[in-house]
């Protein structure tokens, strides 16, 4: 292991989850006008759950954040609940008190999706770069939507899902058949530009990808393992996800509870 991603391994996921949370706070109070970059999907439930909480007892305030999703499903309007808008409406953003136009969700029934994307990048310029970058992984180690075979300097496109992804996707639709086949990603390159990257990753089925992402070579086969060629990435685990690291990638994490 030659990279410099600090690996961090927390007992379950709820502690995975309050620990990432708690590393959101710290950096919220440190800035107030921090730009966030988030992540839909189930990993981050959690997180979002106690970033409401923390939120509601007072200890933090998102009135000056500035956010920015990974992606959304082409087709889907911020009215269907299966869109990453919505998602993130339910989970967060109803709940705090960051001004709707501060938070950013790429459109994915624009007319020009090609405009809509290079107008994202340009907002996430326009507000200085995203200093904070929360990611998830996909089991074939995707990250955002960049799927394997992704170029480390992608930026900001319409790409199609794989059907590992559509078939991990499912749960979430009525089926298949009804899981979007495109969506609007960040491209691998916009978001190694994030200041700090915090990525989670908690269950079973997660442990070949991380495993993969932090202990091969960069390559496309692993989207998340270009990861490795940037500074400030924190990897956030639980047992189970962090079960197929090699024991020298283990002693060098740190256990948190
Ligand atoms: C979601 C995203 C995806 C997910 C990944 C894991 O915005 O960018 O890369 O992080 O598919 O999804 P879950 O958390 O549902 O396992």
């Amino acid at each position: 292991m030659n990279h410099k991603i600090e690996i961090r391994i927390a007992e379950d996921p709820k502690f995975a989850a309050k620990h990432v949370a708690l590393e959101f706070a710290k950096a919220i109070r440190k800035n107030p006008s921090i730009v966030l970059g988030l992540a839909t999907g189930g990993t981050p439930v959690e997180v979002y759950r106690f970033l409401v909480d923390y939120y509601q007892k007072g200890e933090i305030s998102f009135e000056q954040c500035t956010t920015f999703n990974l992606d959304e499903y082409v087709g889907l309007g911020p009215k269907h609940e299966q869109s990453y808008r919505y998602f993130m409406q339910q989970n967060l953003f109803n709940h705090i008190d960051v001004p709707e136009e501060k938070t950013h969700v790429p459109d994915g029934i624009a007319q020009d999706l090609k405009k809509a994307c290079q107008d994202y990048e340009a907002a996430i310029k326009a507000a200085g770069g995203i200093d904070l970058q929360l990611l998830g992984i996909g089991e074939n180690g995707h990250i955002a939507f960049n799927e394997p075979g992704s170029d480390a300097r992608g930026r900001t496109e319409v790409v199609e899902l794989t059907e590992n992804t559509i078939t991990a996707n499912s749960r979430f639709f009525g089926s298949t058949d009804d899981v979007p086949r495109k969506a609007v990603s960040l491209g691998i390159g916009t978001i190694l530009e994030a200041k700090e990257i915090i990525l989670m990753a908690t269950g079973e089925s997660k442990a070949k990808a991380v495993a993969r992402a932090l202990e091969g070579e960069p390559c496309g086969d692993s989207p998340a393992s270009f990861l490795q060629t940037t500074n400030k990435v924190i990897f956030v685990l639980d047992l189970a996800a962090s079960q197929l690291l090699s024991e020298a990638t283990c002693q060098a994490a740190i256990q948190i509870s």
